[in-house]
């Protein structure tokens, strides 16, 4: 069988990321192109993978007959235009979280996914395919915490990343705290549950960066949730874990507790100094989901293969917008948000 010819927009933090997974660890993938709007991308393009069609336009590198699918890991403000005009070329998608930052807008997108059904979409919620969250989530379905009554999810990035995200907040809209990071939460808290969340209370507090202010951008935010069983959920998201990654899921339920990434250590390494103590933290989104950025896109290319939808849909992408926009609403009116 040919290799499935990849086309690849962004080639930023993510695209990056995805660009080697594809080159390094999927035979079946050839990443034949690659979009970007920085020329310097190109030469990395090149140098690092070999890549020969580049392109600064999404619309013209879909033209090329010779591409199968696409990766879209944009800034989230252009993902639902390219979802849909890669479709209607015919292609399989993979689209990065979020599906897109406004709900019409999505919603007309998931008419156009949905219209054609045997193309491949697959949205980039990887925290799915991480092995402690397939392990604890076989555990829950299995119904070893009993009844769920409370999720409680920490995502908080490094504050070593600051500044590029600084630099990404300035240059295109990140859609705000919760539509960036607290969506993976949100994700992890439908699927764990398989529950929708009804209602949201959020705050937020700039302390250490008030420069963000001025951007609109929050670096800490909390929000606690209501789900429409009446279980509760409580997530933590900020940009300024001084430790390094800080990604954390704690599940209560009527038989017990279940915590996933209680710290966020890097390795089984334990350093004995001065300091006391040493567990290195995880630095990175890259580093700490490494295996399940692999896995992800393994999927995506054997749905393609096999001729089936991945387990990650739209749908989940629109949800987890909806409630991480009701959280965005609270945050500014300072009330009780139900969600539609
Ligand atoms: N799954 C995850 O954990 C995760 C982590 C980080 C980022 N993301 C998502 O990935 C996406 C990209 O984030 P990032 O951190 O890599 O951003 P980035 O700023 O590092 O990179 C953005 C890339 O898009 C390119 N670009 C910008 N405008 C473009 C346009 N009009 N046409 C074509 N290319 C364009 C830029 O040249 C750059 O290559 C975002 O939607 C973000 O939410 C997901």
């Amino acid at each position: 069988m040919n290799k499935i010819n990849i086309g690849i927009v962004g080639l930023g933090r993510m695209g990056q990321t995805h660009a080697r997974n594809i080159v390094v660890n999927i035979p079946e993938a050839n990443l034949y192109a690659a979009c970007s709007v920085a020329e310097i991308e190109f030469e990395y393009a090149k140098r690092e993978f070999g890549v020969k069609e580049l392109y600064q336009n999404f619309e013209e590198m879909i033209e090329n007959p010779n591409i199968d699918a696409v990766i879209i890991a944009s800034p989230s403000g252009f993902h639902t235009e390219q979802i849909r005009l890669a479709m209607e070329k015919g292609l399989h998608v993979f689209s990065e979280k979020p599906i897109g930052l406004d709900i019409e807008d999505i919603k007309e997108t998931i008419k156009i996914i949905d219209s054609h059904p045997n193309q491949i979409f697959q949205l980039g919620f990887m925290r799915r395919y991480d092995e402690s969250y397939q392990y604890a989530k076989k555990l829950v379905d299995e119904g070893i915490l009993g009844e769920l009554t409370l999720i409680r999810c920490y995502g908080i990035d490094p504050s070593t990343e600051l500044e590029s995200f600084v630099k990404f907040a300035t240059s295109s809209n990140s859609g705000g705290l919760f539509s960036d990071m607290s969506v993976h939460d949100i994700d992890l808290v439908r699927w764990f549950s398989g529950q929708e969340i009804k209602r949201v209370w959020a705050l937020g507090k700039n302390a250490a960066y008030p420069e963000l202010d001025e951007l609109g951008e929050l670096e800490t935010g909390a929000a606690m949730m209501q789900l429409k069983d009446e279980t509760m959920a409580i997530l933590v998201a900020g940009r300024n874990a001084v430790h390094g990654y800080h990604v954390e899921t704690e599940l209560i339920g009527t038989k017990g507790m279940l915590r996933i990434a209680q710290q966020p250590e890097k390795n089984l390494v334990t350093i004995f100094n001065e300091q006391g103590i040493v567990r290195p933290t995880t630095q990175n989104f890259p580093e700490r989901f490494r295996e399940a950025f692999i896995r992800e896109m393994k999927e995506f290319v054997s749905c393609i293969i096999d001729g089936r939808q991945p387990n990650v849909t739209a749908n989940d992408g629109l949800q987890s917008t909806k409630v991480a926009l009701a959280c965005q609403k609270s945050i500014k009116t300072k009330q009780l948000i139900d969600v539609e």
